[in-house]
């Protein structure tokens, strides 16, 4: 039987379109098409987690409108659980406006986070019961963030594995940092964190970045390193990973969800810390090779496949 996960974190809808170049600030372009969809750094990566076979349970918050009834309508046709999902009174939903460079499927986002702003003490109490019989919590920082180290303190006191996301890129205390057994930012996350600016072809400021982060307390460190792969340290061993190929890309919002998703899914699955990072990695490379972040996340049947 898999482990528990708990993902606690952002649902928001996403607007995208995809256009011929990222455009310059005061410069208005003419964009292909558009689409809307589920989003949130949170959400993409719990469906990720679902749709590998494994359990998960998904606290967030919406709204009391139409773009939060898409939420519900999305989860019940994937046959996730609405356990987790809180309804604000007062706040949207929260929305991503996202542009697709379709040359190079790079992306540039603003998010508003709506109700995911505005998780309360009662919401934080609520998300507690939930992560009580939990495994693994998996956070990012598309929430405020008072209500995410909460929730992340008290699986810590439980002995539940935390695993740490910290996009978008925030400020973090050391005490905060202390709580997590597993951080996984980018290179643009890792430099913000440790004022080490990471550069994906040079491998010492990688893995300067990965020791600075390890020695402010967090256990192991996985840095995403776009294409060039995945680095990862835990404090003994070392690995760089390659991307795997598994077709073209052409849109890469949400390769990071699936990346985490996935690798959580594998240390659920019972894969040791090296092993799921090779499991996440054909999640994301498949994630990537489809038009956007939430129905982009691949299934299990597809992911056997790659391994
Ligand atoms: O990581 C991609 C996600 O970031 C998008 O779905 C968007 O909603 C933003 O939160």
């Amino acid at each position: 039987m898999n482990k528990k996960i708990v993902v606690f974190g952002s649902y928001v809808t996403d607007l995208t379109v995809f256009a011929p170049q990222l455009p310059v600030p005061g410069q208005t372009i003419l964009g292909k098409y558009f689409k809307s969809g589920p989003g949130g750094k949170g959400s993409n990566q719990a469906v990720a987690i679902h749709r590998t076979g494994t359990n998960v349970t998904f606290v967030t918050k919406l709204g009391k409108d139409a773009l939060g009834d898409m939420a519900r309508v999305f989860y019940e046709n994937e046959k996730m659980s609405l356990e987790g999902v809180l309804c604000d009174d007062v706040y949207e939903t929260g929305a991503a406006l996202i542009i697709v460079d379709e040359q190079s499927a790079q992306n540039e986002i603003v998010v508003a986070l709506g109700a995911c702003g505005h998780f309360t003490e009662q919401d934080v109490e609520f998300a507690k019961k939930i992560i009580s019989d939990a495994d693994i919590l998996l956070v990012q920082l598309e929430t405020n963030l008072e209500a995410t180290e909460a929730v992340v303190r008290y699986a810590k006191e439980r002995g539940v594995l935390t695993i740490l996301n910290p996009a978008p890129a925030k400020a973090l205390k050391r005490d905060f940092l202390e709580n997590i057994d597993i951080l996984t930012p980018n290179e643009t996350e890792a430099s913000s964190l440790t004022g080490i600016y990471v550069d994906q072809a040079d491998d010492e400021s990688i893995r300067r970045a990965a020791r600075e982060l390890l020695s402010a307390g967090v256990g192991k460190v996985i840095i995403t390193l776009g294409e060039r792969g995945v680095y990862a340290s835990d404090g003994n061993e070392e690995l760089f990973y390659e991307p795997i190929k598994t077709g073209e890309v052409v849109d890469t919002t949400g390769a990071g969800d699936a990346f985490n998703g996935g690798f959580a899914a594998g240390i659920a699955q019972g894969l040791e810390f090296f092993q799921a990072i090779k499991y996440a990695t054909v999640v994301s490379s498949l994630a990537v090779t489809r038009v956007g972040t939430a129905p982009a996340m691949p299934h299990k049947s597809e992911i056997i496949k790659y391994l």
